[in-house]
């Protein structure tokens, strides 16, 4: 699918064996300035059936991994190249990302991210203090390196009205 946002000739596929080389290459340049953990290119061809690709006719521009952790679904080591940002491709993974997560019947898109928190609340998502997280989370969820947890209902972009905490059916259930 095509979000109207973005560049026409911009797709978004599960990634293939063929995309690890450009995946691990796109992933490094974040991993050097801190904004993504650094994976090697064995690592990601080891995981590359949980990762999307956003794709035109003639490169990778963007992908995300994804993880499912019980009724949550983990968005990992996403990112967008430098030159095709600000086009509406990291949202355009993350909507994926949404529908991936409702297939599988998670609740919850959760990312993890040190910078990257005020995109994240763009897109629809809640910042979740280590007050508000509920059990067994830490382990699920390991935010480290400063990070910091966001949450988004799989179906539900406009989540800042509603939150997570309030919701105790939501959480006990992830
Ligand atoms: C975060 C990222 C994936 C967003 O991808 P993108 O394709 O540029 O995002 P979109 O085009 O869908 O959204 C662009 C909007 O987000 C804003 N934006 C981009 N990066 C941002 C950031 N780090 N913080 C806040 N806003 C940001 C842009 O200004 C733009 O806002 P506007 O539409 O009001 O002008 C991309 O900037 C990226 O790859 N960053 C480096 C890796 C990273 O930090 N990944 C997240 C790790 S958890």
């Amino acid at each position: 699918m095509v979000a109207p946002s973005t560049p026409a000739a911009v797709s978004v596929r599960a990634a293939r064996p063929a995309d690890v080389p450009a995946i691990a290459e796109l992933s490094a340049r974040f991993a050097a300035e801190d904004l993504l953990l650094s994976r090697t290119p064995a690592q990601i061809a080891g995981r590359v059936g949980e990762f999307l690709a956003a794709v035109n006719e003639v490169r990778l521009m963007g992908c995300v991994g994804l993880s499912r952790r019980r009724r949550g679904l983990l968005l990992y080591n996403l990112c967008v190249a430098p030159d095709a940002q600000g086009q509406g491709i990291g949202a355009l993974l993350v909507d994926h990302a949404g529908r991936v997560g409702a297939a599988l019947g998670c609740r919850l898109l959760v990312a993890v991210s040190k910078h990257s928190g005020h995109w994240f609340v763009q897109q629809g998502f809640t910042e979740l203090t280590a007050r508000q997280m509920p059990a067994g989370w830490a382990h699920a969820f390991p935010p480290g390196r400063g990070s910091r947890l966001y949450v988004r209902p799989v179906t539900q972009p406009g989540f800042a009205e509603q939150s997570i905490y309030q919701n105790r059916t939501e959480s006990r259930n992830l």
